[in-house]
């Protein structure tokens, strides 16, 4: 049975990002992005379209894939969540991240944090991706800066797929 809240409840609660553990409070209609950012203070994830498609919130949620403008904070209750703060620590770069600035594959940087979720996730899944495989997982993410050259580059010296 799932659980019910008034609309203008604000609602604890408890959730692991990165590994550290965090409670904050959220309206039910809270996504979860604007928790992450206004309640936990972790300003790395973006928020643009709102509505699912540009990628810019992506984060990981258990362990899979999420839109985090399309994910209520209340059901982040008891989940581990991965952020691009998680990535490397503060003031480093890991390699994808370090990839990304020596190729080129930002200017403004809205939509870099998602990608570098995703683009972490595929890797995980596959570790030696063809360029077409890069380009379809990059579908997934709007760049309206870069043109995504740069990152395919990027992506594919860091798989160890080409340069
Ligand atoms: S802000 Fe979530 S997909 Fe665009
Ligand atoms: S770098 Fe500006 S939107 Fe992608």
């Amino acid at each position: 049975m799932s659980a019910k809240f008034e609309a203008d409840a604000r609602v604890r609660v408890n959730c692991t990002v990165n590994g550290k553990r965090h409670t904050g409070y959220a309206e039910p209609r809270t996504q979860l992005c604007d928790f992450l950012r206004h309640e936990l203070h972790l300003y790395g994830t973006h928020v643009g379209c709102e509505h699912g498609v540009c990628g810019a919130c992506t984060i990981t949620l258990d362990g899979r894939l999420a839109r985090s403008c399309m994910t209520y904070a209340v059901q982040a209750e008891g989940a581990e969540i991965g952020t691009v703060e998680g990535l490397s620590e503060p003031g480093t770069l890991n390699p994808l991240q370090r990839a990304f600035s020596d190729h080129g594959a930002l200017q403004c940087g809205f939509c870099t944090a998602g990608i570098l979720i995703s683009t972490t996730y595929f890797l995980a899944d596959n570790p030696m991706p063809s360029e077409q495989e890069v380009r379809e997982m990059l579908s997934g993410h709007l760049c309206r800066c870069t043109g995504y050259e740069g990152m395919v580059r990027a992506i594919l010296s860091v798989a160890g797929g080409g340069s």
